[in-house]
């Protein structure tokens, strides 16, 4: 069983989207997975509460109710972190995890607050407890901001694993309770081509 944690205490930076659509990548290929929602504000957990009756199903844990079992009869767990984690929560998510993804948009508030978090990773030491990847998310290519996100990047020593576009496949998705993998091909194949590193990456022995 693989757990992937998804992290940034920053809010709005596709902490949320990233988890759901991968839970869905999963379901959508008869993988059994659970979507742990640590998020007070139960994002995940309402995606879940829309899914389609007839699309593979996800198991939804409340992470935010109290302690979790992740004794789960699934091979995948999806941990979808709250905003504002402290150091001690963020501590403790990492030790759960096999994958952290770090999603960050390209804005220089969110790469000031990227450096921040990675500083924080290092000093706690946890940088070397689960193999940690960076997600571009809601680019515009052939922008200033993404090239400096890009070049700010390649200073840290954690791998940009893929960019994600900014798309209106991620809002109807996440109003419609499925994934972007579960739309029509021809919609999504640009978003679905952008994942595939991502993908790869994640289930890397
Ligand atoms: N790649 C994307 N393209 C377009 N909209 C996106 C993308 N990623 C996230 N969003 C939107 O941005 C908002 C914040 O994303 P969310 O996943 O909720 O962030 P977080 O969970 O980190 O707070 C949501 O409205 C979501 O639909
Ligand atoms: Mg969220």
């Amino acid at each position: 069983m693989k757990k992937i944690l998804i992290v940034n205490p920053k809010g709005g930076c596709g902490k949320t989207t990233i988890a759901a659509n991968l839970a869905s990548y999963y379901a959508l290929w008869d993988v059994p997975v659970a979507l742990i929602d640590y998020d007070p504000q139960h994002s995940s957990l309402e995606w879940l509460d829309q899914r389609p009756a007839d699309l593979n199903q996800i198991m939804a844990v409340n992470g935010a109710k109290g302690r979790v079992n992740f004794n789960l009869d699934v091979e995948r767990i999806v941990i979808d972190a709250p905003a504002r984690t402290t150091d001690i929560q963020t501590q403790r998510l990492f030790e759960k995890a096999d994958v952290v993804l770090v999603p960050v948009l390209p804005s220089a508030i969110d790469i000031r607050a990227i450096g921040h978090f990675v500083g924080q990773l290092m000093l706690g030491g946890m940088l070397k407890t689960a193999r940690i990847g960076l997600v571009a998310n809601r680019v515009k290519e052939n922008t200033i901001v993404f090239h400096n996100l890009e070049r700010f990047l390649k200073t840290l020593d954690i791998p940009l694993v893929t960019h994600l576009r900014d798309s209106q496949n991620y809002i109807r998705a996440s109003e419609g309770g499925f994934g972007i993998f579960e739309m029509s091909p021809y919609q999504v194949d640009k978003d679905i081509e952008q994942w595939r590193s991502l993908i790869e990456w994640i289930e890397e022995k």
